[in-house]
């Protein structure tokens, strides 16, 4: 039989660039603190692996990933315009990470309080599968610039049956569909028909509406209590996540997953935050969160609920905060009074 609670679940650790040491070392200790289950393979990726080896994503980093299917990663750097390409996009088509799970909730009442929302992005096609590229015209090698989607059927009834399985494990009412099928007819069309044929499967269980995506940019501000769960296409759902972040706080407060059948890597929304790095400033909360998000996959609601609950009373009951949330706590100030917290 199998038991209750695995002592320990091998996963894969890797701090990243920029704040992502000094963030990740503040998750560790909070996790320490909670009992999470996790036993670290400490790898690397990104500038500090480049710097190492000259390979931004070396085999070891994916051989490990393969083997215990689990990551907490930091953010990874990824050079603008030539250089490599970018490890966090490797990292979903190697492991076919289709899902990006974001959700967005009130932690500290700003402008929109009670906000619940959960953004569902296709991770692995439309703009990003890197069919981009210069036409040559004349003397100028750089005079068009071509850039091509693809969406396929089977892709887009796999996330859209994510969304409503997911909708429908965490008691979410309504699926709202996110397209420009009136521009992009067939690259979104073909998404939004597939949604359309999963909902069928899901009627009277969970609700399925769409909008296209500049009105759903304009309701998320005007009226973001509408929404419940958002399934977007890979470049709408990287554009819209940014700005559900923008409504509940910011990017310091931001988790997401990526999800696969055979492995799932858990990370914050955010960057490497190269203006602030090694100051010991940076807001933890967003990765904390996402470990949260890494103990609820592997069955640990009890715990994640602890690591939520201690977040939120460090953040509102004892007012300790980041600067980026115009507090003075640094991140090591800040994970010591979460871990006061979870007592
Ligand atoms: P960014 O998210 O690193 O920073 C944007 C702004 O938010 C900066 O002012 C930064 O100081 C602030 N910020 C971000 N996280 C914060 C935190 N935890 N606490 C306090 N303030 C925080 O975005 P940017 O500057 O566009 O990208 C920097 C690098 O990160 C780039 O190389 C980019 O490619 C990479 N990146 C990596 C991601 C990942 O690994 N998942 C995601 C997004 C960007
Ligand atoms: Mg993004």
């Amino acid at each position: 039989m199998p038991t209750a609670h695995a002592s320990t679940i091998p996963a894969t650790l890797i701090a990243g660039d920029g704040i992502g040491p000094e963030i990740m070392d503040a998750t560790l200790q909070v996790l320490d603190a909670l009992g999470a289950p996790f036993t670290w393979e400490r790898c690397e990726a990104g500038m500090a692996a480049v710097d190492r080896d000259g390979d931004p994503l070396p085999p070891a980093t994916l051989d490990s990933i393969r083997r215990t299917g689990l990551a907490l990663k930091g953010p990874l750097t990824t050079p603008v315009g030539g250089g490599f390409r970018s490890v966090n996009v490797r990292l979903r088509e190697t492991f076919q990470l289709y899902a990006n799970v974001r959700p967005a909730r009130t932690l500290v009442p700003g402008r929109f309080e009670n906000i619940d929302l959960v953004l569902v992005r296709e991770n692995v096609g439309g703009f990003y599968v890197a069919h981009d590229y210069y036409i040559p015209v004349g003397d100028d090698p750089r005079a068009v610039a071509v850039s091509t989607g693809i969406n396929t059927r089977a892709d887009c009834r796999r996330i859209a049956r994510f969304a409503f399985e997911y909708a429908v494990r965490n008691g979410r009412r309504k699926v709202t569909v996110v397209h420009k099928a009136n521009i992009l007819k067939a690259l979104t069309g073909i998404f939004l028909e597939a949604a359309r044929e999963v909902a069928a499967e899901y009627a009277g269980r969970v609700e399925m509406d769409d909008r296209i995506v500049d009105a759903c940019a304009m309701q998320l501000v005007l009226n973001p209590w509408q929404f419940d769960v958002l399934l977007c296409t890979n470049l709408f759902g990287d554009i819209l996540s940014d700005q559900i972040a923008g409504l509940v706080g910011g990017l310091g407060l931001a988790p997401g997953a990526n999800i696969g059948d055979d492995a799932a890597i858990f990370e914050a929304v955010h960057g490497s935050a190269p203006d602030i790095a090694g100051k010991g400033v940076a807001n933890p909360v967003a990765l904390m969160l996402a470990a949260g998000l890494m103990l609820e996959h592997v069955g640990r609601q009890d715990l994640a609920v602890r690591l939520r609950a201690a977040i939120h009373q460090t953040l509102n009951e004892d007012q300790i905060r980041t600067a980026d949330l115009k507090g003075k706590a640094t991140t090591q100030e800040f994970a010591r009074a979460v871990i006061a917290r979870l007592g």
